[in-house]
């Protein structure tokens, strides 16, 4: 038997260390959890992607009584920014939550559907999608959704 070793590269940084319009797409992501519909958790996410063309679409939690017909932060955004510019990759998006009061101090991770639905935008385009996980206390990078989702189901294992 053999034993595989996955490994994944995360950049790991502070507000103070971003450039302009890293902070400017971060800045994005955690006014758009203000906007949330969160009634039931209290968990408010908010997401931001960057466009190729560089515009910047944000989104937010959107919940539901009935809980499986709410939607994540993540997708409600990517699926906008899709709608809107059906031929323009993403080349980056922003996670961020607001819970009691206050961003949260861990980084704030995307969800498995989430990381799946940010797998097919990577495919679908052909480009790295990067993902900036912001926390107060620390923001982690990675260059590709696949740093976050390795042995993935996409577009390849259709035909294999
Ligand atoms: N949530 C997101 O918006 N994104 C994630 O990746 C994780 C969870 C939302 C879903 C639900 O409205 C709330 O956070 C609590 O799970």
């Amino acid at each position: 038997m053999k034993l595989l070793n996955i490994t994944a590269k995360i950049h790991v940084y502070t507000i103070d260390e971003c450039n302009e319009s890293k902070k400017k797409l971060i800045e994005r992501a955690k006014l758009a959890t203000h906007m949330a519909y969160a009634p039931y958790s209290g968990f408010c996410v908010g997401a931001a992607v960057l466009l190729e063309n560089g515009e910047i679409i944000s989104g937010n939690n959107q919940e539901n009584a009935a809980y499986p017909s709410g939607l994540c932060a993540e997708r409600v955004t990517v699926f906008n920014a899709n709608s809107q510019f059906s031929q323009t990759g993403i080349e980056a998006i922003a996670i961020a939550a607001f819970h009691d009061g206050d961003y949260t101090n861990e980084p704030c991770y995307p969800c498995g559907s989430c990381r799946q639905t940010l797998l097919e935008v990577e495919n679908r385009f052909g480009k790295s999608l990067k993902v900036i996980m912001y926390g107060e206390s620390a923001i982690y990078e990675v260059d590709s959704i696949k740093d976050l989702l390795p042995l993935s189901f996409g577009k390849e294992s259709l035909k294999e």
